[in-house]
């Protein structure tokens, strides 16, 4: 990602934050509209489910400029997404319905420019969990 486009994930999630709570029930509600074959893998309480990616989108939107710092913890994600039997195609369909939702949230603030930085940042953490899930000595040297 260039710093430009850091910059305009940064400054249009930080539209997003004050109603992170609407936006990730949006998100829930779009992603099981466009893909009903993917709610019977979560489990539990949608609003807490949300809340926990909406945290975790936050981190990551704060470490961009320090990504490396922040790759260890994506690569766990990735590999506890293998455990919720997620695959590549299900990382698109994610990665479509957070950017319908964000141009819900940004209106005309979600310019091209924006949509664009959004895709590279999405694109990066989701390569980085999807590499992390398909190594098969990602758990460590003392997994059995
Ligand atoms: C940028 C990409 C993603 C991020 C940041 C993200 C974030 C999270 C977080 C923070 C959790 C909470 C549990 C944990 O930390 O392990 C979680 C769980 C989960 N995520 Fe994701 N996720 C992403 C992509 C996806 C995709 C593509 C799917 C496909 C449907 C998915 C499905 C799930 C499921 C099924 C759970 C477990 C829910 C449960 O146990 O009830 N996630 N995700």
């Amino acid at each position: 990602m260039t710093p430009v486009q850091i910059e305009a994930v940064k400054t249009s999630f930080a539209h997003i934050r004050p109603i992170a709570d609407q936006a990730g029930i949006l998100f829930y509600d779009r992603l099981f509209e466009v893909a009903p074959e993917l709610r019977p893998l979560f489990k539990g309480d949608i609003r807490d489910q949300s809340r926990k990616l909406m945290t975790m989108l936050g981190t990551v939107v704060d470490g961009l400029d320090d990504i490396d710092d922040m790759i260890p913890a994506i690569e766990a994600l990735g590999r506890r997404h293998r455990d919720y039997q997620i695959n590549d195609a299900d990382y698109a369909t994610v990665g479509q319905a957070l950017l319908w939702t964000l141009e819900q949230g940004l209106g005309d603030a979600f310019t091209p420019e924006v949509r664009e930085a959004w895709t590279a940042a999405y694109a990066l953490v989701a390569t980085t969990m999807q590499k992390a899930a398909s190594k098969s000595d990602s758990s460590g040297p003392l997994a059995s």
